[in-house]
């Protein structure tokens, strides 16, 4: 399912065969609507300086949300808030959620007894199917809190592999996610829930708990992550293929990153479906999640969505991660939208760059960032005029709302503006005798192929605007 569909889904728990050895909780019959689903943020005290209280059901947690220290500036609230949305991204129904302050983390069942009945009260009360532990359950935990509550439990790995495994567009994001996912279930040899034993009907690991079946299971997952390899290893070259083909379309790339939430995919449909490109066809053998754009000059553009970015990502997932953030290594100009009316604007800022130059993605002259400020519309009238008016004095950062469309036209102007001044490639054939117009390219423009055929010299050069202009008028034999 495509990313941008997803407001429209509902996400089912697929029937359920408990983990090895262990008889799964029920599984109820949730085909007519979303999983009823209860989100909790469990926390060591002290964690976050201004979280207090009990249970706390967001939207009531205490305290304001004044930050310390740069990790300290991720408050349990917030983290909370987050693990929220990402559930609802797979549109899961949270009909509640709620931060749990320990003292000590419990090696059997995470929390204390009485906080486990606590909610295992609430769970009943409220018709639960699915609780999403927003930290690192071991495999036991895991099992002993589904034992306790009667329902499916999953960790935040869990969830962001669910996620990931619906985003993966293409072949290898896919690889990689299945692979993730092998190593995290290797690790528990538990009968989990993921998309993937939905895809492939499960991996075969009913019987008995004794050591030769999980010594079984393991041999089995060793062999498909073998297998996984290898794959990925072909993936590698036809992504290089996929890749020249691509280069091949003559347009700039444009990427949308961001953290989760930040409103990527409103923006990518604002933008592309305001104009629908007639060469959408060229994109059909393209990854999904790009769609051709003609900006207000009449340059075309290919447009890339990609996955949110997510704070604390489990290491395992890192690699399947990046695997979805290829696009932006390639692309020519990367749009980071942010959430700019969200508490934790800044840190998600920093999340977003840290990573960004991980994989070497930097603010550079030759593949600049532009900021999208999203969701004005949310802020109160003297924040958001002051929001636009300082914007407009700040080259690169541009207020917007892709809910409302306010200031997306300041997008478009910004990204034709860029690329007029850095140019965009252009393949040009020129005779071998036109030593002149030869060296006037390599003076002017950045040459970036070369082929000498017998016929004629074919260059790909990237020229701006006004470069490309001056060539046409004294050399006038571009092809
Ligand atoms: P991930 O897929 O998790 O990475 O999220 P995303 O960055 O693609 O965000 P998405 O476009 O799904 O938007 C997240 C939520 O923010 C949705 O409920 C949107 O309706 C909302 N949203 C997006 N842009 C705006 C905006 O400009 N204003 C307001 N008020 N809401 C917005």
């Amino acid at each position: 399912m495509s990313k941008r569909d997803k407001t429209d889904k509902r996400h089912r728990v697929p029937p359920s065969d408990g983990p090895v050895g262990v008889a799964g909780p029920p599984c109820p019959d949730l085909s007519a609507g979303g999983t009823p689903t209860l989100v909790v943020r469990p926390y060591l005290k002290g964690e976050g300086a201004h979280a207090r209280g009990a249970v706390t059901p967001v939207g009531r947690a205490t305290g304001p949300l004044a930050q310390t220290g740069p990790e300290e500036m991720r408050l349990p609230a917030a983290r909370l808030e987050e693990a929220v949305s990402l559930a609802q991204a797979i549109a899961l129904v949270v009909v509640e959620s709620c931060l749990v302050p320990l003292p000590a983390i419990r090696p059997a069942t995470y929390m204390g007894s009485g906080k486990v009945e606590e909610l295992g009260q609430l769970i009943a009360a409220r018709g639960i199917a699915l609780v999403v532990m927003d930290c690192d359950l071991s495999p036991g935990q895991q099992r002993n809190l589904e034992r306790a509550w009667s329902v499916k439990v999953i960790d935040r790995t869990g969830l962001i592999l669910e996620i990931f495994g619906e985003r993966a567009q293409t072949r290898e994001g896919r690889l990689q996610v299945e692979l993730a996912h092998l190593t995290y279930q290797k690790s528990r040899l538990v009968r989990s829930w993921t998309h993937l034993e939905r895809q492939r009907g499960g991996f075969g690991f009913l019987g008995g708990p004794g050591e030769t079946q999980i010594e079984a299971d393991r041999r089995m997952i060793d062999e498909r992550i073998a297998r996984i390899r290898k794959a990925l290893k072909t993936v590698v070259r036809t992504r290089d293929l996929h890749r020249k083909a691509r280069k091949a379309v003559p347009y700039p790339v444009v990427a949308l990153v961001g953290y989760t939430n930040a409103g990527k995919s409103t923006l990518f449909n604002r933008l592309t479906h305001a104009d629908v490109m007639a060469e959408d066809m060229l994109f059909a053998t393209l990854d999904p999640t790009m769609r051709g754009l003609r900006l207000p000059s009449g340059r075309k553009v290919i447009l890339s969505d990609t996955v949110g970015f997510v704070s604390h990502l489990p290491t395992q997932l890192i690699a399947a991660f990046r695997a979805t953030l290829e696009e932006v290594t390639e692309a020519d100009i990367v749009v980071h939208v942010r959430d700019i009316a969200h508490p934790e604007t800044d840190a998600q800022r920093g999340d977003v760059i840290k990573v960004l130059g991980d994989i070497g993605v930097e603010d550079r002259a030759d593949k600049p960032v532009i900021e999208a400020l999203n969701k004005i519309d949310l802020l109160d009238a003297d924040s958001r005029n002051e929001m636009v008016e300082r914007s407009r004095r700040l080259p690169g950062k541009i207020a917007l709302s892709a809910a409302s469309g306010e200031g997306v036209d300041r997008l478009l102007a910004a990204l034709d503006e860029e690329l007029a001044r850095r140019g965009v490639t252009r393949k040009i054939k020129l005779s071998h005798s036109d030593g002149p117009a030869i060296a006037w390219l390599y003076r002017h423009g950045d040459v970036l192929e070369r082929h000498d055929r017998a016929t004629a010299v074919h260059l790909s050069v990237r020229l701006n605007d006004v470069d490309w202009q001056r060539f046409t008028k004294t050399h006038g034999h571009a092809v």
